[in-house]
């Protein structure tokens, strides 16, 4: 079996939490030779600025970039609130994301059966739910240049960020998003606001025009802030959306909140496929942050983390009936009454991070 390299990133908070179960999820698949994983752990985040005075160090980002895939937990918290900007713990997953090129952020929102109560709506609205959000993640306002604080010198200051999209970067996006349509439901919603934004109004030529080589899709442009309200009315009228890095970050939230907890929604960060291998540069994060309200008290619900990894089985390595088995483990503990407090519900058993992970574990048998 190929041996494939891991480079573990658990940042801060909730991050290491989750990670150590990842570890013992990574332990039980090699130790019953599904996988021949050799993996190594960094530091990114506010735990990197307290060990180097950074959010990654050079030697960690080169070890990101020669793993075969990155697995990343989260960063942030109060604790590095007031460090300078540019070493802010978000800065080391932004840059991360921007290094390896993972311009496509895949982000499913999968309303599991058995919890279709514990969602903030009602039953009806998001049982069976299955939505892919594409977000774009190496562009726009995120890295827009300028991006600077002036003092204007009479007592006011002007803070500036710029959006910025070239056509390559819609193109490629829409297509990650058409080539997944044609997989599923064979329908996308572009999501952008061409009626105030230059850049949306670019967006929607593009997607246009990229669509055109997708006959068979059905492709719709809807305003972004539409798109939320129509996320939260009538959620499985989605198939797939594609949208731009900061209508993905916030759409994505609000469409966790569908699948019962922002602790269930998983992510595959993609970089473009090498011409000559095929292999593509990869980062599976959660969707969630350091979570500083719950950090340290081993109840963090570890299934967004482990949903990710099933991402990284099946884009990384092929290892889709893997994947596969590895979410109906997740689905199976679900119907078990097994919850994190997250998405605890009446009748069911409330465990710790640990108590889930391990029964996920035990179901791959
Ligand atoms: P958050 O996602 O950390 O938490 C939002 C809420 O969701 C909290 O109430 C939290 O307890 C809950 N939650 C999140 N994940 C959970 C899980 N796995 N299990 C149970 N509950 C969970 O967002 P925030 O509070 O706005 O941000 C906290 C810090 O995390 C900030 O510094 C932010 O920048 C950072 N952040 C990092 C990432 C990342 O590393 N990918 C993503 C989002 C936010
Ligand atoms: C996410 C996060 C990040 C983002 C932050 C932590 C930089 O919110 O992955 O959704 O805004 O992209
Ligand atoms: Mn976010």
């Amino acid at each position: 079996m190929a041996q494939h390299t891991l480079f573990l990133l658990p940042g801060d908070g909730i991050g290491t939490e989750i990670m150590a179960e990842v570890e013992k999820l990574i332990a039980h698949l090699n130790g019953s030779g599904a996988t021949d994983f050799s993996y190594e752990s960094g530091l990114v985040g506010g735990c990197a600025y307290d060990a180097h005075g950074v959010a990654i160090s050079e030697e960690d980002m080169a070890k990101a970039v020669a793993a075969d895939a990155v697995i990343f937990g989260a960063v942030g918290g109060p604790k590095w609130d007031d460090v300078p900007y540019d070493v802010r713990p978000e800065a080391g997953l932004l840059r991360l994301r921007k290094d390896l090129g993972l311009f496509a952020n895949l982000r499913p929102a999968i309303c599991y059966s058995a919890l279709a109560d514990a969602s903030s709506l009602k039953r009806e609205l998001v049982e069976g739910l299955d939505i892919l959000i594409v977000r774009e993640l190496t562009g726009g306002v995120y890295f827009g240049e300028p991006k600077e604080i002036t003092d204007l010198g009479n007592g006011q200051k002007r803070a500036v960020d710029t959006q910025v999209y070239e056509s390559y970067e819609i193109d490629r996006i829409a297509r990650v998003a058409l080539d997944l349509a044609m997989t599923r439901g064979k329908k996308v919603h572009s999501a952008d606001k061409k009626n105030v934004m230059k850049s949306g109004v670019l967006w929607d030529e593009v997607v246009k025009q990229a669509a055109k080589d997708y006959p068979e899709i059905e492709v719709q442009q809807i305003l972004a802030d539409n798109a939320a309200m129509q996320l939260v009315r009538n959620p499985k009228q989605f198939d797939v959306m594609v949208t731009d890095n900061l209508f993905g970050d916030i759409l994505s939230d609000a469409a966790a909140m569908l699948t019962g907890s922002l602790g269930m929604l998983p992510s595959a960060s993609l970089g473009a496929p090498d011409p000559e291998t095929g292999m593509r540069k990869a980062m599976y994060e959660p969707v969630h942050g350091s979570a500083p309200d719950i950090a340290g008290q081993g109840i963090a619900n570890p299934i967004a983390m482990f949903a990710s990894f099933a991402m990284a089985l099946r884009y990384s390595f092929g290892m889709v009936e893997l994947a596969t088995r590895l979410e109906t483990a997740i689905s199976d503990v679900l119907e078990d009454g097994l919850r994190t407090g997250d998405i605890m519900q009446t009748g069911c058993r409330k465990v710790t991070t640990a108590e889930m992970a391990d029964a996920i574990i035990a179901k791959l048998g």
